[in-house]
């Protein structure tokens, strides 16, 4: 076994600096994190409790099983938006009764628990999380339906919410829905397309179309309770399989459910664990405030691995990306990590033949994002950084362990996507509050746009504009920076979700032990694996 030998000094300025600068971002993001656990705010609380009802986290509480963590997902949905943070919704993954489900709970205290655009895409991200890492899917159930003025965004796109439960279902990945109250509409179809259930007497409402809407369509005189109430589903219609006396009966109904799926995890168990020799606090202080001095990457992993232990491949090669195995909770990791941010042909070229071999041992992959891209420039281009680019990015496109991708620094370009970026489907994707991603640096796209401009305006034989040249660059290298930050990426659902430093163990620990549903292999060397490697 290699330990790692943390250099980080954790007694100087810098440190406390870059602690201090950290410290701040997480105090902005708890603020934002503090609105969507607000939910509806002070008054439509107040009138949900006077109804006797419990809020969305508290129905969570309940239903996990007592001090176990949860998991949750996108929380900062519709950061930005006109929409409320958290996009009247709460999803994420718990533990009830010893099995792992995704939760998705719809927080009627928020527009009626309406659903806006943000609220269906923060859904959709939680069942492909569900049939990804085969976690049974646990539907909190009490919504207005669609966000009526922003139908048009939702109604088709929308659909897939149905679809995917019964091909969650069609997958062998059970499917429950405790019904809290209104459920019309497409709303109906949670219940319609669930494998489970349960109904509460006198609170849930499901119908196609209300009494006023039934009025209007056939002119039939009819009221809640008969044409959806609890106790006429669980007696006539047959859409109730359970009915409970009250939201906790609901609660206890749905553990037991859960408790005779007779679940199995398909995984490898996890090995022994062992903390890490280095304090996780001391993460609050290894990334430079702006990004623009580089760190090891090394620091972060000793205090995150199992033991601080870590071999690491080809160290003396291409060593502006660290690569190597170490362990999680138990669970082993192969970890490709950005040293000095830009990628070479060596860089490339090592990433896509460890990402190979991790495939071979049916290891899951741990991307730790601090990159500005691939190198530019002639002597690059014609040694071949284009192909060996495409290279790393063929092994991450074809891999088939899980991967998880986590953004500490910049991530920035291509570079993003060869580090498992968002649209490479990492299973799982965090960022933490220093993470910053874009096509470029602000800086540097502002002063692309305005090379490309001067070049433009010397064509047509016009002088340049300086002044509105320096105005723009301005301009636009605020909204490129604004456009990078984790909390705006977070908003538009680019990751799962923005962590705390110190967390980065308990999250990844969590988010192995969910993947271990499923069984975990790599992609074979037969013809199915890769694509045509460009060499
Ligand atoms: N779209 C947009 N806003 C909605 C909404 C929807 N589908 N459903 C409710 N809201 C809004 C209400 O306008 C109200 O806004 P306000 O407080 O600013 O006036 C707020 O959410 C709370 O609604 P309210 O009716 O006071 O809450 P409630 O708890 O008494 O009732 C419902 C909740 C869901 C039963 C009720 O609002 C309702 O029937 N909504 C429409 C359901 C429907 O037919 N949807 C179509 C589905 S496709």
């Amino acid at each position: 076994m290699t330990a790692l030998r943390s250099t980080l000094d954790t007694s100087g300025a810098e440190f406390a600096g870059y602690r201090d600068a950290m410290l701040a971002k997480l105090a902005e993001l708890e603020a934002e994190h503090a609105k969507a656990i607000e939910g509806g705010g002070e008054k439509y609380t107040a009138r949900h409790h006077k109804r006797g009802k419990l809020l969305v986290r508290e129905r969570i509480e309940l239903l996990l099983d007592e001090d176990s963590p949860f998991l949750e997902l996108s929380p900062l949905a519709g950061w930005g938006s006109d929409f409320k943070v958290g996009a009247s919704v709460v999803t994420g993954i718990g533990v009830v009764e010893g099995v792992e489900c995704v939760i998705i709970g719809n927080d009627p205290t928020v527009r009626g628990g309406a659903s806006n655009p943000w609220t269906v895409r923060k859904i959709f991200r939680a069942s492909d999380i569900a049939l990804e890492n085969r976690l049974p899917v646990i539907n909190l159930v009490e919504s207005g339906g669609a966000d009526l003025p922003t139908q048009k965004e939702i109604f088709i796109p929308g659909g897939r919410l149905f679809r995917d439960l019964t091909r969650l279902s069609a997958a062998g990945i059970p499917t429950i829905a405790l019904v809290f109250g209104n459920s019309t509409a497409g709303g109906a179809y949670v219940p319609g397309m669930s494998d489970h259930v349960v109904m509460i007497e006198e609170r849930s409402k499901v119908f196609l179309g209300g009494p006023p809407l039934v009025k209007m369509a056939t002119g039939e005189e009819s009221d809640d309770e008969s044409l959806g109430g609890a106790a006429m589903h669980a007696r006539s219609s047959g859409l109730a399989d359970y009915l409970a006396r009250d939201e906790p009966d609901a609660i206890r109904i749905g553990r037991r459910i859960v408790a005779r799926l007779n679940w199995r995890k398909r995984g490898p168990a996890p090995g022994p664990v062992t903390a890490p020799r280095y304090d996780e606090e001391e993460l609050l202080g290894v990334v430079p405030d702006g990004l623009k001095v580089p760190f090891d990457p090394r620091d972060v992993l000793a205090r995150v691995v199992d033991g601080s232990e870590f071999d690491e491949f080809k160290p003396l090669y291409g060593n502006s990306l660290v690569t190597g195995w170490a362990r999680v909770h138990g669970y082993p990791v192969g970890v490709l990590a950005n040293a000095r941010g830009i990628l070479f042909s060596e860089e490339s070229q090592k990433a896509a033949q460890f990402i190979q071999l991790a495939n071979q041992t049916d290891t899951p992959l741990l991307f730790l994002h601090n990159t500005t891209g691939y190198m530019v420039g002639k002597d690059y281009e014609q040694g071949g950084i284009i192909k060996h680019g495409a290279m790393m990015i063929n092994a991450v496109s074809n891999s088939k362990v899980p991967h998880i991708s986590l953004l500490i620094g910049a991530s920035y370009g291509a570079g993003h996507y060869g580090m498992c970026g968002r649209a490479y489907d990492p299973r799982f994707l965090f960022a933490w509050p220093s993470a910053k991603s874009a096509v470029m640096g602000p800086q540097q796209l502002a002063g692309v746009l305005s090379i490309v401009a001067r070049a433009a305006s010397e064509a047509r034989g016009q002088a340049y504009d300086e002044e509105g040249d320096a105005a723009m660059r301005a301009a636009v290298e605020a909204q490129v920076e604004a456009e990078s930050l984790p909390m705006f990426l977070s908003g538009r659902l680019y990751d799962d979700g923005v962590i705390d430093p110190r967390d980065t163990r308990t999250v990844l620990g969590l988010c192995l032990s969910a993947i271990h549903n499923n069984p975990v292999q790599g992609a074979r060397f037969d013809g199915t694996g890769f694509g045509v490697f460009r060499m």
